[in-house]
């Protein structure tokens, strides 16, 4: 049997009223990534003929987000697990493969987990995925014969006092034979505590078909469900963890990782440093050499090799750094290119411009970039050196090596060479702070 006989459903239907949300549920995101868009990029990750997600009316904005990589298919009513894989089923009538199902509300299931169930598949009817969590709670358990055999599922709410002491639960991933499993799911009731058809039938129903089921068991870890927000921010806990031991394996060093914040798609390169307190948002991009130092917060920016940034300082979406460039405190930049070797030091707002190569931006300098309706560029050419509070009124352009005296407003072009000054000429006169307080000393009361 090849790998493309696979075909993957993912049970997304539920209301995830738990949540308190407008959102639904599964929309909700992980280090940046939405746990649907997790669930889908594992399941991409499996080799499989066709992927198969149940969502239910009104779940437009989930359809939308999984287009790319999912078929999908409505459950009319959430009558449980078992009642939402048949509309999944119905599409799958003629595939005789095997089935993987996975449940969208446990977004941290990994790859090698996955190909293990698939692998244990070829030796029985179905697999499931169990777990031994520290505390199981009101998980399904599963119940394991002497000879090691899953032999059923039983839900916390229809549990006996003994079966509620086993500690193996189920995770809900189930893989099965797709024959057996559209057999199998046409038989369950929903005669149960909850009055739900219960997905988890199947395996006594196998069992009595004479069916050989068994079961992997994952990490807690791993197979963790989310159903609120607290489960939501142990779920980014985790997730966060294997994103920063993946940036330190592949050779960046966080002073404190813990501290560090990553985006799911956040790409560092070898030998970055990175200290304390320091977030990512989306698309970033750290290349080698590059050192981030505390309070920094990154988003939409590439940061080229050999860059200092911060501390405390802001990349805004549309950045690049160049190479051995030097971003310091309290420094603000948005959707502009950076050039080599640029320094803009202290206490600045960059937005739509671009600085050239060896330019140095002093400190206080504003780019006025913005009249209230529209954005306008400012072009700074190389080597240029801008003295400290300086506002850049766009659009401008700065030529090459030019030279701007400190407390300018520049609203005009500046040729490459040339010297900008504007402000007031300085008046100084002579003695007359002396006169000044006699003056007023005498008249005083
Ligand atoms: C389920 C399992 C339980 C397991 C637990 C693991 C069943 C009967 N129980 O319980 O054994 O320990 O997961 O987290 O399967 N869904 C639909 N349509 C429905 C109902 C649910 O699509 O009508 C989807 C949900 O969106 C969710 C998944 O199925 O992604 C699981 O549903 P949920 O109600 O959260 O099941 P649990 O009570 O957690
Ligand atoms: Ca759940």
């Amino acid at each position: 049997m090849t790998a493309k006989n696979t075909a993957i459903i993912i049970l997304a239907a539920g209301k995830g009223t738990r949540m308190k949300s407008k959102t639904p549920k599964v929309l909700h995101e992980i280090c940046g990534k939405t746990m649907i868009g997790h669930v889908i990029d594992t399941a991409l990750s499996i080799d499989s003929s066709k992927i198969i997600t149940v969502v239910s009316h009104g779940m437009e904005d989930v359809a939308g987000a999984i287009k790319h990589a999912s078929s999908v298919v409505i459950q009319e009513n959430q009558h449980g697990t078992g009642d939402a894989v048949k509309p999944a089923l119905k599409e799958l009538k003629s595939f005789d493969g095997n089935i993987l199902i996975l449940y969208a509300d446990t977004p941290l299931i990994t790859h090698e987990t996955l190909a293990q169930m698939m692998d244990s598949l070829k030796s029985s009817d179905i697999v499931v995925l169990g777990f031994r969590p520290e505390d199981p709670a009101e998980y399904g358990r599963l119940v394991v014969n002497e000879a090691g055999e899953l032999i059923k599922i039983v839900e916390f709410k229809d549990a006996s006092p003994s079966e509620k002491k086993i500690h193996l639960c189920n995770s809900g991933v189930i893989a099965a034979k797709a024959n057996l499993l559209q057999e199998l799911v046409a038989k369950i009731n929903n005669k149960n505590a909850k009055g739900e058809y219960y997905l988890t039938d199947i395996i006594g129903l196998a069992q009595n078909a004479g069916k050989k089921c068994t079961y992997v068991e994952g990490d807690e870890d791993e197979v963790l469900g989310v159903n609120n927000r607290v489960q939501l921010s142990e779920a980014e806990y985790i997730y966060q963890n294997r994103l920063r031991a993946t940036a330190m394996v592949e050779g960046a060093t966080l002073i404190d990782p813990e501290t560090v914040y990553l985006c799911h798609d956040t790409r560092i390169d070898s030998d970055v440093i990175i200290y304390p307190n320091v977030t990512f948002g989306k698309n970033v991009w750290v290349e080698s050499g590059v050192v981030i130092k505390s309070f920094c917060h990154i988003e939409g920016a590439r940061i080229k090799s050999g860059a200092v940034v911060g501390p405390f300082a802001r990349l805004r979406p549309g950045t690049e750094i160049g190479e051995e460039a030097h971003i310091g405190n309290f420094v603000e930049i948005k959707k502009s290119k950076i050039g080599k070797e640029v320094k803009i030091g202290h206490l600045s707002y960059i937005g739509d411009a671009t600085v050239g190569s060896n330019s140095n931006i002093g400190a206080g300098t504003v780019t006025c970039n913005y009249d209230g309706y529209n954005k306008y560029e400012t072009t700074i050419g190389k080597g240029v050196f801008v003295g400290s509070n300086s506002a850049l009124v766009a659009p401008v352009k700065i030529g090459d090596k030019a030279f701007i005296g400190a407390g300018s407003t520049i609203t005009k072009n500046i040729e490459a060479d040339s010297l900008a000054v504007a402000r007031n000429k300085q008046l100084n006169k002579e003695n007359w702070a002396k006169h000044f307080r006699k003056k007023n000393e005498k008249n005083k009361l």
